[in-house]
């Protein structure tokens, strides 16, 4: 497709590198006609809903706006919709009362306090007798409650204060563990408002603000911070693209169903297909203990395995098992009489800043990296921290002699937490990221809509290296024997400068390396050669797309099933890709439009690069459903699997509740009778067939 006149108009577009000079009046004019267009698009489009542009072309004169505005300072800008683009698009939240209050809970940091907690429910429930207690893990995301009617789910709200929420329905429909319709052999209960926590597992958090930082978007704090931010999105899209995942735990109200404890509460839960924390690893993670002891074992149970569970925790939760006790208990203020919690103290050092050094990204972002003599956190070293931006380091201060409290965020990415003022130098000052890039000394810049500072040569080796690396590493092309330091080698002999020479490097090039032996070179050619063969997906993502990770390109892949559809694809075509923001479809269509980039696809293809169809999606029809294959089916498993996937379903490893089907073949062996005692539906290869056909 071809861009509309009017954004060519617009858009200035400097054709063969050269532009006529425009003087200031008539910028000035372009400003305002562009700040007015824009106005009367956006009411078009959000109150009037008769929007008379498609977004792409919104996007594109918004664009210029930006562009111009940063462009030149002497721009009238207060009144432009720069200013305010959340104010346009962004309506809060539809408000929801609690039919019961979501409460909050006392903690403390000391497993004394679980002993005394025992003391008051006996003292008030007046007894001697030894209580019940169901113990699990506190879950350190953000309550939530789930409204099923009829067993249908209907309405999801935060907890908000405590007795309005917010209502994040849609968003919530997005999240994989959670069913829209439970699973009930007979009938379902009127009302019933599961609460639990949604939760971004570590992981998942890792590769979010990998992401995001690669994209100079906003880096979370800490999975919690991520799965709020994920969940409290106007668009349901951005929440899509994140994994985040469920735990029940408690009931608001309910009808047409009983519970006569906590345990049995989540034992149903399960078994109607809602998530509930079991084990991890062989270590069960809830218990029912009969004693204040058997409490404060169990806190220290969890807390020996507290950092090998995939998700945070805060502390442990230890709650009434018995529901009618539970109401006799009550509650006081706003927390039940009948649960505390008991947190575990946050694991933090102490050391100094040695220096700050700036690394440049593939996207030519400049990151500081706080250097610090090695201190020990939660049984690990740790010597370097990223300090994101200059916003980050501005906003703690950050100087390098400080000394600074340290801690790690998701328990794995080691974080500046603050400086102790008190032990600061006399001789320091506040720390300014360069104005230079570092590695080709070419002015770095702040973009007008970013807080990152990038490196303005496109050329840079920096940008270039890590653009190569990305292209060889594991999910892209998977180049196994060609390691980083065999990058900046290849780089800095001028073997290779764009991602097609890998595939042109001959041996005598290679055997000329120092330190490369006949046996070395032959694997980094096999590795490089096995590499041809791969996915669409996996290329997408090598190629190093702005805005698109390893999720966004697999999506992309699905959606146009060929290299030939996605190059050829129209901005509304890209713009319709399910679960890819409008930020990411403008970069793929930037992409595919650069001649630059087609003619380096064209190389790798000509060079014989190859995608086979493995994560071509053909339909939804499995979507948000899980399987597992046992026994012996008419086609090997791996094709089986390949079907699930290829229709949008999941493959699982184990029999457990939340699994949706299982598919057995011949000679199904004890996963068969396991299905059966958890109420697991099993279906035989030709009633699998029935439900994609
Ligand atoms: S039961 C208070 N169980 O902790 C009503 N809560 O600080 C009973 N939380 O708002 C809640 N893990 O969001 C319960 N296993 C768990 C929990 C848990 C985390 C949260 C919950 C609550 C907060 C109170």
């Amino acid at each position: 497709m071809t861009l509309p006149s009017f954004i060519i108009a617009s858009l200035g577009i400097t054709l063969f590198g050269m532009t006529s000079p425009k003087i200031n009046s008539e910028i000035i004019a372009e400003h305002e006609a562009l700040k007015e267009q824009l106005r009367r698009h956006a009411d078009l489009y959000y109150n009037q809903d008769k929007p008379e542009i498609s977004d792409f072309e919104y996007d594109q004169l918004f664009k210029r706006l930006l562009d111009l505005e940063s462009r030149y300072q002497f721009l009238e800008i207060s009144d432009s919709p720069t200013q305010k683009v959340a104010g346009v698009a962004l309506e809060k939240f539809q408000k929801a009362a609690h039919r019961k209050p979501m409460l909050s809970l006392a903690n403390s940091y000391s497993p004394q306090d679980l002993i005394d907690f025992d003391l008051k429910v006996k003292r008030f429930l007046k007894t001697e007798v030894a209580i019940e207690y169901f113990c699990e893990p506190k879950f350190d995301g953000l309550a939530l409650e789930i409204i099923y009617r009829n067993g249908v789910f209907t309405q999801a709200l935060t907890r908000g204060d405590g007795l309005v929420g917010e209502d994040v329905t849609q968003n919530v429909k997005t999240i994989q563990n959670i069913p829209l319709k439970l699973k009930l052999a007979g009938k379902p209960p009127e009302l019933l408002e599961v609460r639990g926590e949604v939760l971004m597992f570590k992981k998942d958090f890792l590769e979010l603000n990998e992401f995001q930082l690669e994209n100079s978007e906003a880096v979370f704090a800490n999975p919690r911070n991520a799965a709020a931010g994920s969940l409290r999105q106007l668009d349901p899209k951005i929440t899509a693209s994140r994994v985040l995942r469920f735990f029940s735990y408690a009931v608001g109200d309910f009808d047409g169903v009983t519970f006569a404890s906590q345990e049995e509460m989540e034992k149903k839960f399960s078994e109607w297909g809602l998530p509930v924390v079991e084990s991890h690893r062989g270590v069960t993670l809830k218990k029912i203990a009969g004693s204040a002891e058997e409490l404060v074992s169990f806190f220290s149970e969890i807390e020996s395995v507290r950092h090998q569970l995939p998700f945070e925790i805060d502390g442990v939760v230890v709650k009434v098992n018995s529901l009618r006790l539970q109401e006799d208990l009550g509650m006081i203020a706003r927390s039940p009489r009948w649960a505390t919690a008991a947190k575990y103290a946050p694991q933090q050092a102490q050391t100094q800043i040695a220096s700050i050094e700036i690394q440049v990204g593939r996207t030519g972002a400049l990151t500081p990296v706080a250097v610090m003599n090695p201190v020990t956190v939660g049984g690990v070293s740790i010597s370097h921290a990223t300090l994101h931006n200059q916003d980050e380091i501005s906003k703690k201060d950050i100087r390098i002699g400080d000394t600074v409290v340290v801690q790690r965020a998701g328990d794995v990415i080691p974080e500046v937490v603050s400086v102790i003022l008190s032990l600061r130098p006399q001789k320091s000052a506040p720390f300014l990221i360069p104005d230079q890039c570092p590695i080709c000394f070419s002015k770095a810049e702040t973009p007008a809509d970013e807080s990152v500072k990038r490196c303005s040569n496109l050329e840079c080796p920096a940008v270039i290296k890590e653009s190569l690396k990305h292209f060889v590493s594991k999910r892209a092309m998977n180049m196994d024997k060609v390691g980083d330091r065999l990058v900046e080698i290849f780089y800095d002999q001028k073997l290779v400068r764009r991602p097609s020479d890998f595939f042109r490097l001959k041996r005598v090039d290679l055997l000329a390396l120092e330190r490369q032996g006949e046996k070395s070179v032959d694997n980094i050619l096999k590795s490089i050669e096995n590499s041809k063969k791969t996915t669409l997906g996996r290329m997408i993502f090598a190629l190093g797309i702005r805005y698109i990770g390893e999720g966004g390109a697999k999506k992309v892949a699905a959606h146009f099933g060929s290299i030939a559809n996605f190059l050829k694809a129209t901005p509304e075509q890209l713009s319709a890709i399910p679960q890819i923001g409008d930020k990411g479809s403008l970069s793929l269509y930037a992409f595919i439009s650069d001649p630059k980039c087609q003619a380096e696809i064209d190389r790798l293809m000509q060079l014989g690069v190859t995608f086979d169809q493995q994560d071509i999606r053909i339909s939804d029809k499995l979507l948000g459903k899980s399987f597992l294959v046992t026994g012996a089916l008419p086609v090997k498993r791996d094709e089986a699997h390949h079907l699930i996937e290829q229709h949008g379903g999941k493959i699982l490893s184990s029999v457990s509740s939340k699994l949706s089907y299982l598919v057995a073949g011949e000679d199904p062996g004890s996963k068969l009778e396991k299905a059966g005692t958890l109420g697991v539906q099993s279906l035989s290869w030709l009633e699998f067939l029935e439900l994609i056909k």
